[in-house]
């Protein structure tokens, strides 16, 4: 059986966050590597400490307030100028080279696909709009308006409610392996793009299928 629909992470698995490396690189020599992934880290343990104790901040503030804590915890001194220079980075990802051409290749076998992102929906309204992907997604959905994150199964739900299917006709995409194992959990079939060979999370469970990059989800459907 193949999924019906393909529901895609946006942050590390559309839009490549690296590019925020190479700023901060340019930035603070020799600690970029090391700001950008405690910034990540930072931003998405935010998301689940506020949704944990039923508080919410859209994703853009948790993403601020994680650049702020990394920057201090490495002794970095983050001016104002600076911290815009970055989070003006992030909002302005560029889409991994392959993404075109899946999205293209879905759109030709009549795969409606989707985004379900952390993301608030005005940062992920530019970002769609930067990589030009509003005419290949059927739908763009924000956890937003939940004021839950994922790996909420309130979030997750989004998915099946917008498609009007169930969740393991459609194929989650994450980059993010967390977010793989919280999407298997919800129900929906998964694929994991591990583009950085990381280890499998260790909680007894797999995504449906692991790759190195969004290439593989192709190969549900040959
Ligand atoms: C997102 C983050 C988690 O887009 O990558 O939801």
């Amino acid at each position: 059986m193949q999924p019906k629909a393909v529901l895609f992470d946006a942050y590390g698995t559309l839009f490549d966050v690296y590019s925020v490396a190479l700023l901060a690189e340019q930035i603070f020599p020799g600690r970029g590597e090391r700001l950008a992934q405690l910034w990540r880290d930072k931003q998405i343990e935010y998301t689940h400490l506020v949704s944990m104790s039923g508080r919410y901040k859209p994703f853009w503030e948790l993403t601020r307030a994680g650049l702020r804590f990394a920057a201090l915890r490495l002794g970095l001194a983050l001016d104002a100028a600076a911290e815009e220079r970055l989070m003006n980075e992030y909002r302005h990802l560029s889409a991994f080279p392959e993404n075109r051409e899946v999205l293209d290749d879905l759109a030709r076998r009549g795969v409606p696909a989707g985004i379900l992102s952390n993301g608030d929906p005005e940062m992920l309204g530019v970002a769609v709009r930067s990589a030009g992907f509003g005419d290949r997604l059927a739908h763009v959905l924000s956890v937003h308006a939940l004021q839950r994150y994922k790996t909420d199964p309130a979030a997750y739900a989004l998915g099946p409610a917008a498609f009007g299917c169930a969740a393991r006709d459609i194929l989650f995409v994450s980059s993010n392996g967390w977010d793989a194992i919280g999407a298997t959990w919800f129900g929906y079939t998964t694929l994991w793009v591990n583009r950085a060979g990381a280890p499998l999370d260790q909680l007894d469970t797999e995504p449906t299928r692991s790759g190195r990059s969004l290439r593989d989800v192709l190969g549900f459907f040959s």
